[in-house]
């Protein structure tokens, strides 16, 4: 298969490159980070083709995207987080994170969608946390709803054009982002697990691959009570 990855740089987009590479895809491997990406083609001669750009620029897709060959999987990965004090609400730290999880994503879909083969996947990078409401995630959990919404409104209206698209759900995974937060995180799995879970997924046409099954299931249990059952319930677990 040709597969693209963005923010296979790092974490849980550079699992995912080096198992596709491992099973002989061709994966275009995508990030900023020129020395990560380096280290992937020299492990992976041929298969392993860099693209270097910014998805936050519009102008940097179209110049590193322009000319691909067809896609058979695109896993839209990239992503980054920021947490917000409610009480100092800090704009421009909201913009960074919509910027590159949301704008970021939009930019690639419209370099990327023309290129998917009839028959190919799609997949979109969300995060549990768009199922429930999290304190301090005002900004990462409203861009991975709103990835939801995409991945959702993108699988019924590329049907028509034979594109499996997914959203991909994980909780917390450990990789450099996540070794960031200053709190616990029940049930972090490693990043081997998640790639394993993402590509079963993707195999099987799943429009939705979540996991851990136990943490997100809870999750998605919480997400499905009355909304102000739900505010009790979160305010007097994740605010004390
Ligand atoms: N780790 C978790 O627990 C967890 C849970 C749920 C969802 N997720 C989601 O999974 C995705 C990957 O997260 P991760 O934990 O693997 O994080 P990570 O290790 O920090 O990797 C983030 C990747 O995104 C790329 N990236 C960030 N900003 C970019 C930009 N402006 N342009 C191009 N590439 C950019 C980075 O590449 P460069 O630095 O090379 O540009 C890097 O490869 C994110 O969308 C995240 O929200 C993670």
């Amino acid at each position: 298969m040709n597969i693209l990855i963005t923010g296979a740089t790092s974490g849980i987009g550079q699992q995912l490159a080096i198992d596709y590479l491992n099973e002989g895809h061709i994966v275009y491997c995508c990030g900023r980070n020129l020395a990560a990406l380096a280290t992937l083609s020299n492990r992976f001669p041929v298969l392993a083709q860099n693209l270097s750009f910014d998805i936050q620029d519009l102008e940097d897709c179209r110049r590193a995207l322009g000319e691909l060959p067809e896609l058979d999987l695109v896993i839209l990965n990239a992503g980054t987080c920021e947490y917000i004090d409610a009480s100092q609400f800090d704009a421009a730290s909201f913009e960074r994170v919509v910027r590159i999880n949301l704008i970021g994503m939009a930019n690639c879909l419209e370099c990327l969608i023309s290129k998917i083969a009839a028959g190919g996947s799609l997949s979109l990078m969300g995060s549990s946390s768009s199922y429930v409401p999290l304190p301090r995630a005002e900004a990462y959990g409203a861009s991975k709803a709103a990835t939801e919404y995409l991945a959702k409104t993108l699988s019924i209206s590329l049907k028509k054009q034979s594109i499996k698209v997914s959203y991909i759900a994980p909780g917390f995974v450990e990789t450099p982002l996540t070794d960031l937060n200053d709190f616990p995180m029940p049930m972090r799995v490693g990043v081997e697990f998640a790639s394993d879970r993402i590509r079963k997924g993707i195999a099987r046409g799943k429009s939705e691959i979540h996991f851990p099954k136990l943490f997100t299931g809870l999750l998605k249990t919480l997400g499905l009570l009355p909304f102000a059952l739900q505010k009790r319930l979160l305010a007097k677990t994740l605010t004390n």
